[in-house]
């Protein structure tokens, strides 16, 4: 296959994803725990205890084994009798109360990542655009899978390991004291010198994690926007190209995986050793105690078995502890998202608009995305209440920035846009957007009916409504043609329907809405001929009576504007109607002869 020699298409949106300040684990392992597990308190607790009694059964066993083995030596048969009951007993309840406990963890964790998605999802669509724009959804999207996996076993180990073998440990611990205090002070002595290393490895992997979860993040973009544009990358043989782009994620992801795992790898092995040399500790004083008859064979074997048990538990601690650095990782871009309060929001004390005239004022507006050059300077326009005004220009001129102001998509970045003279800041959002219907130039359609797709526009709408509103939309002739009418399924994003269709679906969605604005960016533009008179008839309908915004390309289409505003590079160049500006011989003059040449 011939490499893809071609041009970059438009750069992704892989640029650094949002960050947030790096935190302390302990704070958002704390976090999670006062906001997320807490609540569920009364089901931690029950789990509490069937975890005490795993560590309690587990403590029991080197004392049984330390009876049974004396009662070997003095013949004790009611004791030899007894111990395979005992035995039987306490894996029993041990095996029970394993069980019962793990269904409990899951169940509870199952709701808590539940819960964070649906805060993470609440907070992203009612997030800015501005922010949303910042990164790839698919790369946000992988804070609801990756992120939340890698945290929910960071918590399930927390639960579990933490008091399982943390009682366990004090469980041994004891166990191990009481049988020889002395012994198991020796055996211990190098424990509290492990924290250091173990320390850092912790912080390194926290700083690894955060960054492969990223990674993951921008591989997901790329696997998305690679096959989104499959039909387009086939055209253009853009297979190698692709492919190249999402193999830098998959190994720099690889190399960052690795590393962790070195990272991780560590931890055993250390604390294996230290435990070896816990044990040889062991067998040297009581070696010499038992040659000289101080020490029986039973002590140290129930010393032995509960130090090996111990120090499995305190190996637990160390691979704990590493999980709890990558889970905060991925908690503290959870909480990034679920923290991020949208700028765009109702004021204090805004109020709910009337129904409106429809009259639209842009005042001295001026915007910019982000810094660099500003994508509005200095626009004024008023247009009457029930006017039809154009915004035309060439790319990049600004006319969608101008048009998103009206909705509050962004706020303006200077001067004011009002609403029958109030400023749109001042409204509640819902009574603005509200009075706002939007036709765009692609046709959103979710993965509904038919019925519910158009009926978002008036959510109260009966189902007369909706067929009065997909007629009025010409819409009516396909809808009724299928077999399932208004209850057909639209598919993922519509595209059972054709690209004429789906915008009829949308017009009658804006139809049902009877909003005093109407926005409508280029819709009819990516449409034949035949498909694009039934849609413009359509939206002549829809625009009866409505304070309408258009932007067209075609200028055809925009002769009957009351007004049409030229702009370029952020600014109304000129204002007029068609035939007035057409005499000026500017801008919009050039536009004309330019599209007439073109026959267009
Ligand atoms: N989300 C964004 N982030 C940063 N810059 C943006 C964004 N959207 C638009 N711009 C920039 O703002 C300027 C105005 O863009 P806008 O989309 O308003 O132009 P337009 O007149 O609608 O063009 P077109 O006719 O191609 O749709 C352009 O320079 C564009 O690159
Ligand atoms: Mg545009």
């Amino acid at each position: 296959m011939a490499k893809a020699a071609a041009p970059a298409p438009a750069a992704p949106a892989s640029a650094a994803p949002p960050r947030a300040p790096e935190g302390r684990s302990r704070d958002v392992m704390m976090r999670m725990w006062r906001d997320w597990l807490s609540p569920h308190w009364k089901r931690l607790a029950v789990n509490l205890m069937l975890i005490g009694l795993v560590a309690g059964t587990t403590s029991a066993y080197p004392l049984i084994i330390k009876n049974a083995l004396d009662a070997f030596e003095t013949r004790d048969v009611q004791m030899i009798s007894l111990a395979p009951w005992l035995v039987i007993a306490a894996v029993t309840a041990k095996s029970a109360a394993l069980y019962a406990q793990r269904l409990q963890t899951n169940k509870i964790l199952s709701e808590v990542d539940r819960n964070l998605q649906v805060a993470m999802y609440g907070a992203l669509v009612r997030a800015d655009l501005a922010r949303l724009d910042r990164e790839a959804p698919a790369a946000t999207a992988s804070r609801f899978t990756t992120d939340i996996l890698v945290l929910h076993t960071a918590c399930e180990k927390l639960i579990t390991a933490l008091i399982r073998d943390g009682l366990t440990v004090i469980g041994l611990l004891g166990a191990l004291l009481w049988i020889d205090w002395e012994l198991t002070l020796y055996a211990l002595a190098a424990l509290p010198a492990a924290a250091i290393p173990i320390g850092n490895i912790g912080r390194r992997l926290r700083r690894i994690a955060r960054r492969s979860n990223e990674e993951a993040a921008v591989m997901a973009g790329r696997v998305a926007e690679g096959l989104g544009g499959i039909r387009l990358s086939k055209t253009y043989r853009l297979e190698g190209y692709l492919a190249d782009k999402a193999g830098e994620t998959f190994d720099s992801l690889r190399r960052l995986r690795v590393r962790a795992a070195d990272q991780r790898a560590r931890i055993d092995p250390f604390l294996e050793g230290l435990a070896g040399l816990g044990l040889a500790v062991i067998f040297w004083v009581i070696g010499t105690r038992i040659a000289s008859g101080e020490n029986s064979i039973g002590e140290f074997m129930a010393f032995v078995s509960s130090f090996l048990i111990a120090g499995q538990s305190l190996r637990g601690f160390g691979t704990l502890y590493a999980e709890i650095q990558q889970g905060a990782a991925a908690g503290e871009r959870i909480f990034d998202v679920i923290d991020a309060t949208p700028a765009i929001s109702d004021r204090p004390g805004a109020t709910a608009l009337p129904r409106l005239q429809g009259e639209l004022r842009f005042e001295d507006v001026s915007f910019h995305y982000g810094e660099g050059v500003p994508a509005l300077a200095g626009v004024s326009l008023t247009i009457p209440a029930g006017a039809k005004v154009a915004l035309v220009g060439r790319s990049g001129a600004g006319k969608t920035t101008l048009m998103n102001l009206i909705p509050r998509l962004y706020d303006v970045s200077g001067g004011r846009v009002a609403v029958d003279g109030h400023d749109v800041r001042d409204a509640t959002l819902e009574s603005l957007r509200g009075q706002v219907a939007v036709v765009g130039q692609d046709a959103v359609i979710f993965d509904d009916t038919i019925a519910r797709n158009v009926g978002f526009g008036r959510p109260e709408a009966s189902r007369e409504e909706i067929e009065q509103a997909l007629r009025d939309a010409n819409a009516w002739d396909f809808v009724s043609a299928l077999p399932e009418g208004i209850d057909t399924p639209c598919g993922e994003r519509g595209l059972r329907f054709s690209g004429g269709e789906r915008q009829r679906l949308t017009i009658a969605r804006a139809m049902l809405k009877d909003a005093p604005i109407l926005l409508l960016d280029e819709p009819t533009s990516a449409l034949d001929a035949e498909s694009e008179a039934k849609v413009r008839a359509a939206l002549d309908r829809l625009a009866e009576g409505r304070t309408v915004v258009v932007i067209a390309h075609r200028l055809s289409t925009i002769r009957d504007a009351d007004l049409i505003a030229a702009m370029d590079g952020g600014r109304i160049v000129e204002t007029g109607r068609h035939d007035e500006l057409l005499e000026r011989g500017g801008l919009y003059a050039d536009l004309h002869r330019l599209q007439f040449r073109e026959g267009a």
